[in-house]
């Protein structure tokens, strides 16, 4: 990447080089040590509540199997079969106890395990010329699941999934934890958008500034209650270990009258009681802070708002999970998942679902008023004239770096982070600045992996020891 060092300073002072939102040397460094390193989100476990269920998620342009197999465990395979290389499974989800290659016709278990290889014994001479025991799919590098939310990672060193998310799992409970038996989720839809993928993760970690501009038809025909401008500049913006996002400050009273506020039933609300700790129960009962929408670093966000579905002023409150799934330098694919407690009341479940398409969903209002923005963005980017700007991404900062309010002490939020109230591009910067870290590593080494390679003496010729011991183990 050209420059890469004068952008990564510039970056970190929050004076953001034009170019990076369209640029494909940036996007070719973006794979080679960001993608390849971070938990990227796959799927929720909720997709695959039987076993031998399975939905097929890209990483980048790595396809993967993720499955859950007879015994009910979760696995992430790459989606290219060991003979030469087919996509072994061609459909986007299903439910299956084997998976057969097209090609030729090898078929494996939905652990990833060989089982079938046609003419095997005329063809390879059967076992003795090539075992099939201890020859699997190629399973993803790294693997972790976080209240169902399953990730996987191209780095087989990756640092555990809850230590990389840090204290951001306390909000992102708030999402995915509204009762013991978590959420379900429905999608993805998907469409692609012609913008840069960092501007919508951006968007959605921190921009409560472009609400009132960006918005201002959904505010005047009276669909919310809040994001009026001088509503919006109560609520706070935090960051917490790899995530950041914003809140509503919302009118006083107790946590039940402020869930009751945004929509929520009752019932929901005392189950939410019972899942969330005295601080998590505090920053929207004590401090009246209420989580809307997030950023996990490096590409999904999270939204929680309560538009009114209906005649009247009754709002009823969505949550929705979307993925910015890179695909070049100028256009990205959203996924985009609805998300709901399991145990929520149908007639919530029905209503949450339409408030969610009305706002977020492919022909959301939001999303049309959002999008049209980051397209532009992304298309001035991409000029010879971009190449010598620096965005001014300082809100929130004087020239001396000092910030324009103080953060929120241990007594006015006590979420974990760093919050301050108002309009600022703190959690936009700390998106960039992690982005700037991955940036200045190295891609984490390969090796090969001699998955289908001749077995010698018996000895396991598949990815990882462990793997291999369980099998002789049930041999
Ligand atoms: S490529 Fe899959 S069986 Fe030949
Ligand atoms: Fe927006």
């Amino acid at each position: 990447m050209r420059d890469a060092d004068d952008v990564i300073a510039n970056v970190r002072r929050g004076m953001l080089p034009a170019h990076i939102y369209n640029d494909a040397e940036v996007f070719e460094a973006e794979k080679e040590r960001l993608f390849s390193r971070a938990w990227m989100f796959v799927a929720h476990e909720s997709e695959l509540p039987q076993v031998g269920d399975y939905v097929v998620r890209r990483v980048m342009e790595n396809s993967f199997i993720v499955s859950r197999d007879q015994s009910g465990e979760i696995h992430a395979m790459f989606n290219m079969c060991l003979h030469r290389g087919m996509q072994v499974c061609r459909a986007e989800q299903g439910n299956a106890s084997h998976f057969r290659c097209p090609y030729h016709g090898w078929s494996y278990k939905n652990d990833g395990r060989i089982v079938g290889m046609p003419f095997h014994k005329e063809a390879y001479g059967g076992e003795e010329g090539f075992a099939r025991k201890g020859q699997r799919l190629l399973p993803a590098p790294s693997l972790g699941i976080y209240n169902g939310l399953i990730f996987v990672s191209m780095d087989p060193d990756a640092e555990p999934l809850e230590d990389f998310l840090g204290d951001f799992k306390f909000y992102l409970d708030y999402y995915t934890k509204q009762s013991a038996s978590g959420v379900e989720i429905r999608g993805p839809q998907r469409w692609r958008v012609k913008a840069n993928w960092k501007i919508g993760a951006e968007n959605f970690a921190g921009d409560m500034y472009h609400t009132p501009q960006t918005h201002t038809s959904v505010v005047e025909i009276g669909l919310f209650r809040e994001p009026k401008a001088e509503k919006r500049k109560d609520g706070n913006t935090y960051w917490a270990g790899k995530g950041g996002g914003t809140t509503y400050k919302l009118p006083p009273g107790t946590f039940e009258e402020k869930m009751s506020y945004v929509g929520y039933p009752d019932e929901m609300i005392e189950r939410m009681k019972e899942q969330w700790s005295q601080e998590q129960v505090d920053v929207i009962g004590r401090d009246g802070f209420m989580i809307s929408a997030a950023s996990v670093f490096p590409n999904i966000s999270l939204v929680h708002n309560w538009p009114k579905v209906a005649e009247g002023d009754d709002v009823l409150p969505f949550i929705s999970i979307r993925q910015w799934q890179p695909i070049s330098a100028d256009e990205t694919e959203v996924l985009s998942w609805f998300v709901v407690d399991k145990e929520a009341p149908e007639e919530f479940k029905k209503l949450s679902y339409k408030a969610y398409l009305m706002c977020f969903g492919s022909s959301g209002m939001f999303e049309q008023d959002d999008v049209e923005n980051w397209v532009s963005l992304t298309n001035t980017a991409g000029g010879s004239m971009a190449r010598r700007l620096l965005l001014n991404g300082r809100m929130g900062m004087l020239h001396d770096d000092s910030p324009v309010v103080q953060p929120l002490t241990e007594d006015e939020f006590c979420g974990p982070g760093v919050a301050h109230v108002g309009y600022g591009e703190y959690n936009q910067r700390h998106l960039l600045n992690e982005w700037a870290d991955y940036l200045e590593k190295p891609a984490p080494v390969t090796e090969n992996i001699h998955v289908g390679a001749p077995n010698v003496d018996g000895e396991c010729s598949s990815e990882t020891a462990a793997q291999c011991s369980s099998e002789k183990a049930e041999a």
